[in-house]
């Protein structure tokens, strides 16, 4: 065991309690300095201390910072998870696709604090900073045909749904096809890419990608999505990101283990924020007003056209119309 994580060992045994840089020192047979770093470390990791000339260091009870291990403590389907944790990268969506071009295995999961170049649908990037959100993505190889992947998409739409009402205890909703709102702002995206065997006509990966506003950032959203973002918690609040991360990867294992199935589309029709409302529908480069009638069995959107005509819409996007 590393300095740091002995050091952690020692906090978390003793919950509340301050310890001198010469008690750690002395009890971990190292050196002031080598502590000093390791609570330094620490704290860049995002671990909150109080310390004091008197006191020494105390951990704080709030803490909240993503682990292999802390979300290991909470997931129930351990097997079939295989989890990564960085602090900050490029994409995890990249990292998965690359990895499973590697040949990952199924449930392999890379999951990060902070995304320098998150991707969002339609080619947009994804505001993903430091230490607020849970940035995820997880291999799939799935033996689907290719027109039921958008299945895995939906099926994640539901399971992060039910796991943010878990941890927040309030009701959230999905805008199809896969944001996640709670209170009017979207405290979610999620981004599948697959890669297919061409000569095959199957598929041989999905990249599932999942990216949450766990907390609002330090300096609020930027202006371009200030009036669309939102985060699940006002405060922080002690392991809450392991906690969510463990319960979506869990959900979503329960929905995706017979997905052909399609246990998940009671619930995502439930939670369809823009059922029976009216909606501007964008696809492509067209819009136009319509009404939402509901979902069908494949989470198709059933939109009522303004002259009448019924359409199904298999992709695309949705805006909720103001009256
Ligand atoms: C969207 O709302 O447009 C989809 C956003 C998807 C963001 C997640 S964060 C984890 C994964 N890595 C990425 O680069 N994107 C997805």
């Amino acid at each position: 065991m590393s300095v740091k994580e002995s050091i952690l060992e020692i906090f978390n045994k003793n919950r509340g309690e301050s310890f001198s840089g010469q008690y750690l020192a002395k009890t971990l047979n190292v050196s002031r300095n080598a502590v000093w770093k390791a609570v330094n470390e620490l704290k860049k990791d995002g671990y909150r201390f109080n310390s004091s000339r008197e006191n020494g260091y105390c951990l704080l009870p709030d803490n909240d910072v993503l682990t292999r291990k802390g979300i290991f403590q909470y997931i129930k389907n351990k097997d079939f998870f295989d989890i990564e944790v960085f602090d900050v990268v490029s994409s995890t969506n990249k990292i998965a696709r690359q990895k499973a071009s590697d040949g990952a295995r199924e449930g392999s999961v890379y999951i990060a604090s902070e995304q320098s170049e998150g991707r969002g649908r339609m080619g947009r990037s994804f505001f993903s900073p430091q230490g607020t959100g849970i940035y995820l993505s997880i291999v799939l190889r799935p033996k689907i045909s290719v027109e039921d992947t958008p299945l895995i998409t939906t099926a994640a739409a539901a399971a992060v749904a039910c796991a943010v009402d878990f941890v927040s205890g309030n009701v959230s909703k999905i805008k199809w096809v896969n944001d996640i709102f709670l209170f009017d702002k979207k405290v979610c995206g999620i981004l599948t890419e697959a890669a297919t065997a061409v000569e095959e006509g199957r598929l041989d990966y999905a990249v599932l990608g999942i990216g949450v506003n766990v907390y609002a950032p330090d300096n609020g959203f930027p202006s371009e999505i200030e009036n669309i973002a939102g985060s699940i918690f006002n405060t922080q609040k002690c392991n809450m990101k392991n906690i969510l991360a463990a319960k979506i990867l869990d959900n979503f294992f329960e929905y995706y283990k017979n997905i052909e199935s399609r246990s998940f589309v009671d619930c995502y029709k439930e939670k369809q924020l823009a059922a029976g409302k009216d909606i501007i529908v964008i696809s492509g480069d067209k819009k136009y007003n319509a009404k939402c009638i509901g979902i069908n069995d494949d989470c198709n959107l059933i939109a009522e056209r303004e002259n009448g005509e019924k359409v199904i819409l298999t992709s695309g996007e949705i805006s909720i119309r103001i009256k």
